[in-house]
């Protein structure tokens, strides 16, 4: 369970109707430039982007702002192994804006995490298991001053998350497209809980709608 002393976590992704956030290609054109927009705009108002290694990999994302003046926040990459590609766009793209920390566990050997830092990478070790412990890193991310997050994604980060029920605010734009495939990333992946009761259950705060897209947004219940 959550304490105080964790980020406020936003998660916000655009998906399907039937809940796809890419294709079973990985295609992951799924938000208008007006979805963009407001997405860019979200990042405005937070300390740090969160992604996994998966999103990495698959869209090589900037993780910047394109359409408003802002000050710039962290790029918070969760990769275990430390085994992103050092020229991702995450590490080599106006990192005096958006400085990115990757977190790891214990286990990654110290030559491979030097080799990041000489990138001006911040490395952040949590948990001794095979994947980052997101609990503990929570902690360590609001001590070192990051207190609200946009968990970008995707379905397996968005699932260790729920699990742990570590999100306060959910922003989803649906788009208007069925794409279907049990190999396309659903907006939450991972095990699943066997009872409704048993998950965290979120309060629709704002509904809007434009074109064929719509706007939802949660937040967790009291
Ligand atoms: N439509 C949208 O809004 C949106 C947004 C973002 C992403 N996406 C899509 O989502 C897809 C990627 O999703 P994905 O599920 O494959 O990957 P992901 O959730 O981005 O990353 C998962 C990876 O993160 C690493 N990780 C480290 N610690 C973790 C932890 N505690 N819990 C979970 N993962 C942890 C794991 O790799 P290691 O075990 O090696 O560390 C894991 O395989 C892409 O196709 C992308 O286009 C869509």
């Amino acid at each position: 369970m959550k304490g105080n002393k964790h980020p406020y976590i936003i998660l916000s992704a655009a998906m399907t109707i039937d809940g796809k956030i890419a294709s079973k290609m990985g295609d992951p054109d799924i938000s208008d430039e007006e979805d963009w927009k407001a997405v860019h705009k979200l990042r405005t108002e937070v300390d740090a982007i969160m992604v996994g290694k998966g999103t990495i990999l698959k869209d090589n994302p900037k993780l910047h702002i394109k359409y408003y003046d802002h000050n710039g926040y962290y790029r918070i990459v969760l990769d275990s192994t430390l085994s992103i590609p050092i020229d991702s766009n995450v590490i080599k793209y106006k990192p005096e804006v958006y400085p990115t920390i990757i977190c790891i566990t214990e286990n990654v050997p110290l030559e491979k995490i030097k080799d990041f830092e000489l990138k001006n990478v911040k490395i952040i070790k949590s948990g001794k298991g095979s994947r980052v412990d997101v609990v503990q890193l929570m902690s360590i991310l609001y001590q070192n001053g990051i207190k609200k997050i946009l968990l970008e994604g995707g379905g397996n980060l968005n699932w260790s998350f729920i699990k742990d029920n570590l999100v306060d605010e959910i922003r989803l734009t649906i788009a208007p497209w069925i794409v279907g495939g049990k190999d396309a990333i659903s907006l939450v992946e991972g095990e699943g809980f066997s009872k409704m009761l048993d998950s965290p259950k979120y309060f629709l705060s704002d509904v809007d709608h434009r074109s064929n897209y719509v706007i939802l947004k949660y937040k967790k219940g009291k």
